[in-house]
């Protein structure tokens, strides 16, 4: 079975660059750019799927709040509303003439002086999408991913704080996943300062015993995903028991069903950790039954959770 590294980009026509739709070959920064040097810069990853009613961005305003939450955090200018950045953001898959896509927002500090804080800065703001299958590869998603526990420790919110996606965070993801890469497996799983699990590299965690739920707390060092929310939403409304609390490598090791959730990831079973296998080494039940229900979901298929849906092409 192959790993899974992530495939090459499909360049499409236009990104949208400061409220202007540019050629994707234009959309350009000079070497300089204070962002490329100390990270100060946030993003988001967005996903829009395929539906009936032409594509549909999945839970816009939940991501482009987060993405101005990020830039408070950094103190970094965005000269965008939300509604402006969803408006923008619709037109952008329509002229890109895409039926489903990642979406990659970025704001970053510019060029224009450099030095950790430059006395005056210049902010851009971005928005590319593309078409991008499944991040962990379909297989991963059908069958589930192979992780290693990772000797990198996630990085305290107190250096720098998991809520806010920060483009300098990756750097901890990169490390980690690349580590993992290198030894064979798929993904990474981060302990955090404490040794309780934190994260995957792109990626919230869950485990399930014994039929119950379970996921890390913001205050273990994790990004606050909306993926996370929806699936703790999603399996609650299924009718199982869900609660936010530390989790062990012991847990994790001894759980039944393990799975990951992330707008890249979506919801992908992890079947083996650590050369050992969780549960049966197959996609669990309960991780099938609540993917399935995603899939509908960001697909409109289920009319109860349409409102989480912005439909590009106004009907
Ligand atoms: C570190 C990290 N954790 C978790 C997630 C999942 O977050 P979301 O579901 O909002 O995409 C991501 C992806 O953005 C991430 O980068």
């Amino acid at each position: 079975m192959s790993i899974a590294y992530n495939s090459p980009m499909n360049p499409c026509e236009y990104i949208w660059f400061d409220n202007k739709f540019i050629g994707w070959n234009d959309a350009n920064t000079h070497v300089l750019t204070h962002a490329l040097h100390y990270g100060s810069g946030v993003f988001e990853g967005i996903r829009a799927y395929e539906t009936e009613k032409g594509p549909a961005i999945f839970k816009a305003k939940k991501h482009y709040e987060r993405l101005l939450e990020s830039c408070e955090f950094y103190d970094i200018t965005c000269n965008f509303t939300v509604e402006e950045l969803i408006e923008s953001t619709k037109k952008l898959i329509v002229k890109n003439k895409l039926p489903a896509c990642y979406i990659r927002p970025i704001v970053y500090t510019d060029y224009g002086s450099i030095g950790i804080i430059p006395k005056e800065s210049t902010f851009a703001t971005a928005i590319a999408a593309w078409e991008w299958g499944s991040y962990l590869g379909d297989d991963g998603i059908k069958h589930g991913i192979r992780c290693i526990i990772s000797d990198i420790m996630k990085t305290p919110s107190q250096a720098m704080p998991s809520v806010a996606k920060s483009c300098a965070n990756y750097a901890n993801s990169f490390l980690a996943k690349k580590r993992a890469l290198n030894g064979g497996y798929d993904e990474a799983i981060l302990l955090n300062r404490h040794g309780n699990i934190a994260e995957g590299p792109g990626e919230n965690i869950f485990v399930i015993k014994n039929n119950a739920i379970k996921t890390p707390p913001i205050t273990d060092d994790v990004l606050e995903g909306i993926t996370r929310e929806t699936a703790i939403q999603l399996a609650k409304d299924l009718g199982y028991d869900v609660s936010v609390e530390s989790i062990t490598p012991k847990e994790l090791l001894q759980a039944d069903e393990c799975f990951f959730t992330g707008t890249a990831a979506e919801i992908t079973p992890i079947r083996e950790i650590n050369d050992a296998p969780i549960g049966n080494g197959k996609k669990g039940p309960i991780t099938h039954e609540i993917q399935t229900l995603y899939f509908d979901v960001v697909k409109g298929k289920t009319s109860q959770y349409d409102h989480w849906l912005t439909y590009c092409k106004e009907s």
